[in-house]
C-alpha cells in the first residue's frame, strides 16, 4: 500500500512551481507531510483541475508512456501541457511511504523533448535511506537518463551522493525512452522496492463520475474496482456480491440510509448472470433501476460503494463530488470519506471542492487553498498557514464556515 508525504510539480499547465506536503528536496525541514484526506479549495482557474490532472498524467505516463499521456484526457500534447514560457522541462518529486517503518522513497521524473520534438524521459531517479540510518542522504537506486542508466537489485543498496555502491548494480538500457523505467524494472523480483512504487502508482484512482455513463447497460461481469467513469457500479456490485453475499447485503443497507428518499436497494441476480440494483423509493410499490435514478442518487451511491470496495485502492483523487448534489449532503459525504479511511497507510484521499459544506468537515491541515498570482501561475498554500484560521478552528469554528466568511481562500 503507501502514500505519499508530498509531491513537487513544475511546468505542468499553471503549476509552474507547486508543492504539497513534504518532499526531498525540501529547504524547508519543518514541511508538514499530507494527510490521509487533502481537499483542494480555490476560485474557478486556480488550477484545482489542473492539479487533478497532474496526478492522472503520472498514472498515464506509467500506464501509456510519455508521449501518449501528453495527448490523453484533451491535454493537447506537451507544447499546450508544459507551463507558458517555462524554462526547464515537466517534472515531478513525488515523496512516498510504504509503511511507517519503512524510509520513505523520492521518485524523480522529468518529461522533455527529443532532438526530433516527440516526448521523452529525460531522466528518472529513485531513492532512499539505508534501513538503519534515520538521517543522512539516500542512495539511488535507480537512476536512467534518457532510458540508460543503472538500477541496484534488493533492497538498503545503491549509489550514495560520493559515489559508493553498496549491493549489486546492474546496467539499465530500455528499449524506448518514452517509457517508464519503472514499468520494465518493476516487473522484476530482484528490484522489489521497484515492484512495491510501481504497483502502488498503478492502483491509483482518478475518479470522474459521470451520471450520464452510469446510466448506460453495462455489460455482464463482476468487476473488482469503479472505473473512472463510474459507469460499472452494477459490474462491483456483481463482485461484491459474489465474494461475500452477506456482508453485501450490509453494504447496501449502510448505502441506503445515506439516500435520502430511498428505503431500500436489493441486488437482483437476472438470468444471464448480471446483476442489477432496484432501488425503492418512497412512495411507490414498485423499484426504480438504476437507468432511472436521478443524478445526485446515482452519484451519492458511486461514493459510497466507492468507500466500500475490498481492497481499497491507495490513492483516490475525486474532482467536485458536489456537483449534481444537494449541498447538505456533501458534509456527511465528507465525514464518511474520513472514516472509511482505517489506517496511515491504508489509503489516501484527495478531493478539489468548491463546497464550505465539505470542508467543515476537515482540520486546517487537510485543506489547500490554491491561488491564481498576477503572473498567471498558481501558488497553494495550507489553510493552517493562514493566520487566525487554526486558532479559530481550535475554539470550534467549522473551516468551512471561515472560508465562507473569507478569512481565507
Ligand atoms: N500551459 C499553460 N501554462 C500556464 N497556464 C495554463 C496553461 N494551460 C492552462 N493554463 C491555465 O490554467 C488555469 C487553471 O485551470 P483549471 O485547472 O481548470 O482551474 P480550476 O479547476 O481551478 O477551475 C487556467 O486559468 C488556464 O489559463
Ligand atoms: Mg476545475
Amino acid at each position: 500500500m503507501g502514500r505519499i508525504a508530498g509531491i513537487k510539480i513544475k511546468n505542468y499547465g499553471s503549476l509552474r512551481d507547486v508543492k504539497l506536503g513534504k518532499v526531498l528536496s525540501d529547504s524547508d525541514a519543518k514541511a508538514k507531510e499530507l494527510t490521509n484526506i487533502n481537499a483542494i479549495i480555490g476560485q474557478s482557474g486556480t488550477g484545482k483541475s489542473t492539479l487533478a490532472d497532474a496526478f492522472g498524467f503520472l498514472a498515464d505516463c506509467l500506464e501509456k508512456g510519455v508521449e501518449v499521456a501528453c495527448d490523453l484526457n484533451g491535454r493537447g500534447g506537451y507544447e499546450t501541457l508544459i507551463s507558458q514560457g517555462a524554462e526547464g522541462s515537466i517534472e515531478f518529486e513525488l515523496y512516498y511511504r510504504e509503511a511507517g517503518n519503512e524510509a520513505p522513497i523520492t521518485y524523480e521524473l522529468s518529461i522533455g523533448l527529443d532532438k526530433t520534438g516527440r516526448p521523452v524521459v529525460e531522466k528518472e531517479r529513485l531513492r532512499q535511506r539505508r534501513a538503519r540510518e534515520r538521517y543522512g542522504r539516500p542512495m539511488s537506486f535507480l537512476f536512467l537518463e534518457y532510458g540508460r542508466g543503472f538500477a541496484f537489485k534488493g533492497t538498503d543498496s545503491g549509489l550514495s551522493e560520493d559515489n559508493q555502491e553498496v549491493g549489486e548494480k546492474v546496467d539499465v538500457e530500455l528499449a524506448d525512452p518514452r517509457q517508464l523505467g519503472i514499468v520494465t524494472l518493476g516487473e522484476l523480483r530482484e528490484h522489489p522496492r521497484i515492484v512495491k512504487f510501481k504497483n502502488f502508482l498503478k492502483n491509483w484512482y482518478l475518479c470522474y463520475f459521470s451520471p450520464m455513463a452510469a446510466r448506460e447497460i453495462p455489460s455482464a461481469g463482476p468487476q473488482k474496482y469503479l472505473n473512472r467513469l463510474g459507469n460499472n457500479v452494477n459490474n462491483v456490485a456483481q463482485y461484491l456480491y459474489r465474494e461475500d453475499p452477506k456482508d453485501f447485503i450490509k453494504v447496501l443497507r449502510d448505502i441506503q440510509s445515506k439516500l435520502p428518499g430511498i428505503n431500500s436497494i436489493k441486488p437482483v441476480k437476472l438470468q444471464n448472470g448480471q446483476l442489477v440494483l432496484e432501488f425503492f423509493e418512497e412512495g411507490f410499490s414498485k423499484p426504480f433501476y438504476s437507468q432511472k435514478m436521478s443524478d445526485g442518487t446515482l452519484k451519492l451511491f458511486a461514493y459510497y460503494l466507492l468507500l466500500h470496495e475490498k481492497d481499497a485502492r491507495p490513492l483516490v483523487f475525486i474532482e467536485e463530488p458536489e456537483n449534481g448534489l444537494y449541498h447538505q449532503y456533501l458534509a456527511d459525504l465528507a465525514s464518511q470519506m474520513k472514516s472509511s479511511i482505517k489506517g496511515m497507510y491504508s489509503k489516501q484521499l484527495f478531493i478539489t471542492t468548491h463546497s464550505p459544506f465539505f470542508v467543515n468537515a476537515l482540520s486546517p491541515d487537510e485543506v489547500w487553498v490554491l491561488e491564481k498570482q498576477q503572473d498567471g501561475f498558481s501558488t497553494i498554500k495550507r489553510a493552517s498557514e493562514y493566520e487566525h484560521v487554526k486558532a479559530l478552528c481550535e475554539s470550534e469554528v467549522p473551516l468551512g464556515d471561515l472560508w465562507y466568511s473569507s478569512y481565507f481562500g
